[in-house]
Formats: structure tokens, sequence, C-alpha cells
């Protein structure tokens, strides 16, 4: 089995085209701008770090952890969205020195950036990457050093291919969310290539007018604001409306937005980021005919196809284009200008990058 091999939805809408079909897909520019760190770092990594790890300070067994690799290597079926998070701390006991978050990162970027080993032509799976990651504190290291690990690796690309995202939990208290987002402001100014702020984590989590003060620091210091927002159906029309009081400037998800909500969207331009598997799995949406995808396409409003995670969802970033090209009912039966346009779409929605001394 190799690091990139997928299964499910994308695997399936994949295998029903043609060779020449999927080199089309290939050769489209394609920006990820949806990609969580720790959700899509390889299987084959994850073993290897855990049977390096020493877990005597973690809080975490190494059964414990073994045991979600094992879970994640067979597939985990998701009854619901919250069953997802639950299989971060076994994730997350293996990224908590810089040098294996470092590593993690390498993989990650690499599985996007460079060339597919199944390719013909040795095309990567996308142009260009926006990688997102949650600094943590770990006993052995700080979120500053978590970051500019990640940055590290992330600036080993020239500044046309891959810049990070900053994620904010919505769970987490003001300190942290202060300190997080002072650091990415600081780092950004340093000339390091952070692009923008994200917010993420259990969807019902948290009080979101605390975040107000947070992510307008975030836009007066000219980095981009995306949002996880609407992604599940029990989200308020509330919570919903303030996080579009942030003006930002694309939104993760955005399945369940009332008219209201829509109005604004629709008025703002802001790009959605559409994780077809991801929806698929974790069952927040039924079946892909149902996908809001076709509310924004019918609208000609601009969006990013997307992976999310694909570390549990199993999927990569030419299975998401798959899902759009294949016929019904495993894609959703676009024409090829349909998806070239999409593609086109992700590419104008980057984050500027900031000049930046380390770029190559
Ligand atoms: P990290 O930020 O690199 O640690 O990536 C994993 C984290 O991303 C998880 O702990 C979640 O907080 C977040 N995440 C990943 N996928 C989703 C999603 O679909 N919705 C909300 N949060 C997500
Ligand atoms: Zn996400």
């Amino acid at each position: 089995m190799s690091a990139y091999d997928i299964a499910g939805y994308a695997a399936d809408a994949l295998a029903s085209l043609t060779p020449e079909e999927i080199e089309f897909l290939r050769e489209l520019p394609k920006a990820e701008l949806h990609a969580h760190l720790n959700g899509s770092i390889p299987i084959p990594l994850l073993q290897k770090i855990a049977n390096e790890a020493d877990f005597s300070s973690s809080a975490i067994s190494s059964d414990a952890v073994k045991a979600g690799i094992e879970q994640l290597k067979t597939g985990v079926v998701f009854n619901e969205l919250h069953d997802f998070f639950g299989l971060f701390p076994a994730i997350y006991a293996l990224t908590a020195t810089p040098e294996t978050l470092a590593e993690a990162a390498r993989a990650v970027l690499a599985q996007f950036l460079e060339p597919d080993p199944v390719s013909p032509k040795g095309q990567p799976m996308a142009a260009y990457l926006e990688l997102r990651s949650t600094p943590r504190t770990t006993p052995n290291m700080s979120r500053k050093q978590y970051l500019e690990a990640v940055l590290d690796e992330v600036e080993r690309y020239p500044v046309e291919r891959a810049a990070l995202i900053v994620s904010l939990d919505r769970r987490m208290d003001a300190k942290t969310a202060e300190e997080i987002v002072s650091l990415a402001i600081k780092l950004r100014q340093e000339g390091r290539r952070v692009v923008g702020v994200d917010l993420c984590g259990d969807p019902l989590a948290g009080n979101m007018d605390n975040f107000e003060q947070y992510f307008k620091r975030v836009k007066e210091a000219g980095l981009g604001v995306t949002l996880h927002i609407a992604e599940t159906s029990e989200n308020t029309h509330e919570d919903t409306l303030k996080l579009l009081s942030f003006s930002p400037d694309r939104l993760g998800h955005a399945t369940f937005l009332d008219t209201d909500a829509r109005d604004v969207v629709f008025s703002n331009n802001a790009c959605v980021e559409i994780c077809l598997s991801s929806n698929l799995l974790c069952k927040t949406v039924s079946i892909l005919e149902e996908h809001h995808i076709r509310h924004y396409l019918e609208a000609n409003h601009p969006i990013a196809v997307c992976t999310d995670d694909t570390l549990p969802f199993r999927n990569n970033l030419l299975g998401e284009y798959a899902l759009l090209l294949a016929k019904e009912p495993l894609g959703l039966g676009l024409t090829r200008e349909e998806v070239e346009r999409i593609a086109r779409m992700s590419m104008a929605s980057r984050f500027a990058s900031p000049v930046s001394k380390t770029a190559q």
C-alpha cells in the first residue's frame, strides 16, 4: 500500500473515470485551500513515529495510540461529526515534539506538492497548498516553537506553492486565542509565510462573541480570514450571522446557511471551501445529489474544492475533483468546462503571500 491510497467516495469516483479524464484532472492547476495538518498525516509516518515514540510523559498510552492508528488504517465509520474529534488525541500524542511535528508537516506538504508517484507525468496533487494548523503547547514546545517548526517546512517551498494558515479552535479560552493571534501577526510582520487565520474545532463549542476582537485584529493586520461555519444543522442562526459579521474572506463548509445568511455570503462574495468526502463521511450531507455545492454553482459563487483531512477521510485532491467530473450517482456529472472553472476559482481564492526573504 502506498501512502497515497484512497478509499470510499473519492476512490469510487476516480475509478469510474477513463485514463484520459484522469489525465485532464491531473493537468488542471488546483489550489488546496482547506487541509488540516494533523488530519492529513500519511498513515505510514504515524506508524513510524508511534514505533519510535516514548509515551512515558504522554497523557495517552502507547496501546491507545496504536489502536487509534489501526482504526484509521481500516477506515473509521463516523455516525456523526462529533465522532471525528475523538480521533485527534492519539494523533496529537505523535506530533508533540518539534521534530515529529516537522516530520509530519514535511510529509503532508510532500503529499500535496511533490510529484504524485502514481501520476504518469509526475504532476503533484496541487499546484499550491495553504496548510492550516492549530498551534499547541506540549511539554516539549511552546506555541511559537510549534508555528516555527511548521513554517520552516512550509518555507522550503517557493512562495507560489505553499503557505500557512494559523487555526484557532472554537473551544479556546480568550488568553490562548489572544496569544495565537498575536503570534500569527508577529510572525507575518517578521516576513514568515503566515497568510491567514482560521476558526475550526467542534462546531457547537464556544461563544463566537468572544472571538470578534481577535478576528478584527487579524483583518487589521492584513491577514486572510477563513471560518468553519454552519457545519451542522444544529449551528444556530445567531452563531452563523455572528461569524459572518467578522467579514471572512473565505468560509469552510457553509453547509447549513439559511436564506439570510446565504444573502450575506452571496453579497460578500466569500469563497466557500467545499469538502465533499468530508461532508458525506461525517454525514452532514446525506448524498452528493443534495450537496450544497449545487447552490453555489448555480449562483456562480466562488468555491474551492478541498480535502479537509486526508487521514481519516482516505481521500486526496484528485479524488475530490473526480467527484465533480464522474457521472451521477458516483459524482456530480459536471462538464470539463465547469471543473476547469472550479480549479481556476480555487487558484483565484488564495490568500496573498507576503514578499518574504525566505521566498525562493
Ligand atoms: P490541526 O489543526 O493541524 O491540529 O488539525 C486537526 C484539527 O483540525 C482538529 O483537532 C480539529 O479541531 C480541526 N478540524 C479538522 N477538520 C475539521 C472540520 O471539518 N471541522 C472543524 N474542525 C476541523
Ligand atoms: Zn476543516
